[in-house]
């Protein structure tokens, strides 16, 4: 008989309530093996569609498929066991109508087994979270800097640089919160305004490029990692990736060309 416990992955509900406690650790992961070590210290672990860029070399996130995400969801929900996963919804599977918006978040979490979705919008989104929150669907909103709207905004611009458009911005956080998400990516957001909307919703604030006066905080993980060669200024890079891949394969291709490679026996352990 077996004696170890099974380790339980972290809740929608204990996300919501470190509103104003120990900041929320999370980082975005694509794939199974870097999702497992990104588990030992995320509380969440977002498959963002960032991974259009980052994994599939598109220019938006506009074009990222449904399936796609899936995939990528299911990827990162089979490598851990710890964090909540959060899979994007991409651009064109939630805008139409809160029956769409219900039909591919229940498809997404059905596929992937993941615990919850996010979505782009603030207002404009507010009677979709409802619909699915009350429908069993957790939704992470996100504001600020909208990448899937990034057409209509002129680019990857930080916003709340003019004073007067704040109360617009906090309009939307006070929205979201209001009409059920458990918690609010604040993306490309000057300080203030940051600091004004976390003070304002009574659920925890995850900021990327908004500052540390959120409640948490995410970062692309190949960003932080070193391996975007131009990642966004506001980004803390921890790694060398990129170096330590290019020394790596670059000492590979020597070995094969001088033949130092493993004998047949030293092949599968
Ligand atoms: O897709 C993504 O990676 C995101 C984060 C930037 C929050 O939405």
């Amino acid at each position: 008989m077996s004696t170890q416990k099974p380790v339980r992955r972290i809740t929608v509900p204990q996300i919501r309530n470190r509103k104003g406690q120990e900041p929320i650790v999370s980082l975005t992961s694509y794939h199974a093996h870097t999702a497992a070590i990104v588990d030992n210290y995320a509380d969440f672990i977002l498959v963002g569609d960032s991974l259009g860029m980052v994994m599939h070399g598109m220019e938006s996130t506009v074009g990222v498929p449904l399936d796609l995400m899936i995939m990528h969801g299911k990827a990162v929900v089979r490598g851990t066991k710890r964090a909540l996963v959060v899979v994007d919804m991409p651009f064109g599977t939630y805008e139409e109508s809160p029956g769409v918006a219900f039909r591919n978040a229940a498809r997404i979490m059905k596929e992937t087994q993941c615990g919850a979705v996010k979505l782009e919008g603030g207002k404009r989104m507010a009677e979709t979270i409802r619909f699915l929150t009350e429908r069993g669907v957790p939704v992470m909103a996100h504001i600020g800097l909208t990448p899937q709207s990034s057409h209509v905004m002129g680019g990857f611009k930080t916003q709340g640089r003019d004073e007067e458009s704040w109360p617009e911005h906090e309009e939307d956080a006070r929205a979201v919160s209001q009409a059920g998400a458990f918690a609010l990516v604040l993306e490309g957001m000057v300080e203030p305004l940051a600091a004004r909307i976390t003070k304002q919703v009574d659920i925890p604030t995850i900021g990327i490029g908004a500052s540390a006066e959120c409640d948490g905080q995410i970062l692309v993980l190949e960003d932080m990692l070193g391996l975007n060669p131009t990642p966004p200024k506001f980004v803390k890079v921890y790694g060398n990736l990129g170096g330590q891949i290019e020394a790596a394969v670059k000492a590979y291709a020597e070995d094969v060309k001088t033949r130092e490679f493993p004998t047949e026996k030293e092949v599968y352990r």
